[in-house]
């Protein structure tokens, strides 16, 4: 009997994008299939069951995808977490550095009140300095972050330590 496909098995890489020597883990295949996408929404809430969650945030853009599933799986808000100048009212801005970049992300500074807990949602850990820059933001609108879940950890780039090493509890499918 064949054996039933896993998260990783819908994931591609595509070599050299968006620059030379970046392996480019790409999750447009995994979101496309049913079962897939399914699958791995399923994973990532799986350590959280039971746990108080108020609001889901989500990391521009694959963390949109994913956050909006997974608020309406809970039943609760989802806040996204944009690139500099996208969102259109009062934002709080953090900078950060990317594997292939720096950038900086932003939140309306009323999208989370001070107590709420929160998870925060992207589809892959790198660097880390994304999912930094967004625990940062969360927490200085005063949210509790009650874990922090991914898709996909590129362990070499050191990304889960990095966030594991600010207190968070890190969820990830696969490598
Ligand atoms: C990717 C990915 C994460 C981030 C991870 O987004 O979706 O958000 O990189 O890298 P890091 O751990 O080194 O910070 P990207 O910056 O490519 O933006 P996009 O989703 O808007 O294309
Ligand atoms: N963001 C940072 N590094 C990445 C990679 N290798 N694949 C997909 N997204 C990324």
């Amino acid at each position: 009997m064949a054996q039933s496909k896993s998260v990783k098995d819908y994931i591609r890489t595509i070599v050299d994008f968006p620059h030379e020597g970046i392996m480019f883990r790409d999750v447009t295949t995994l979101f496309a299939d049913p079962r897939g996408f399914r699958m791995a929404i399923d994973q990532m809430l799986h350590p959280y069951a039971g746990v108080q969650i108020d609001k889901v945030v989500g990391l521009e853009a694959r963390g949109f995808i994913l956050g909006g599933a997974i608020a309406h799986q809970l039943s609760v808000g989802f806040v996204p977490i944009r690139k500099k100048g996208k969102l259109p009212g009062t934002v709080i801005s953090q900078d950060y550095h990317l594997e292939y970049g720096e950038a900086v992300v932003e939140v309306h500074d009323d999208a989370i009140e001070a107590g709420e807990k929160i998870l925060l949602i992207d589809d892959l850990l790198a660097t880390g300095g994304t999912a930094e820059a967004g625990i940062g933001l969360i927490e200085r609108l005063g949210g509790e972050i009650v874990g922090c879940a991914f898709i996909i950890d590129l362990p070499d780039l050191g990304g889960r330590k990095r966030i594991e090493a600010l207190g968070m509890d890190v969820h990830v499918l696969c490598d």
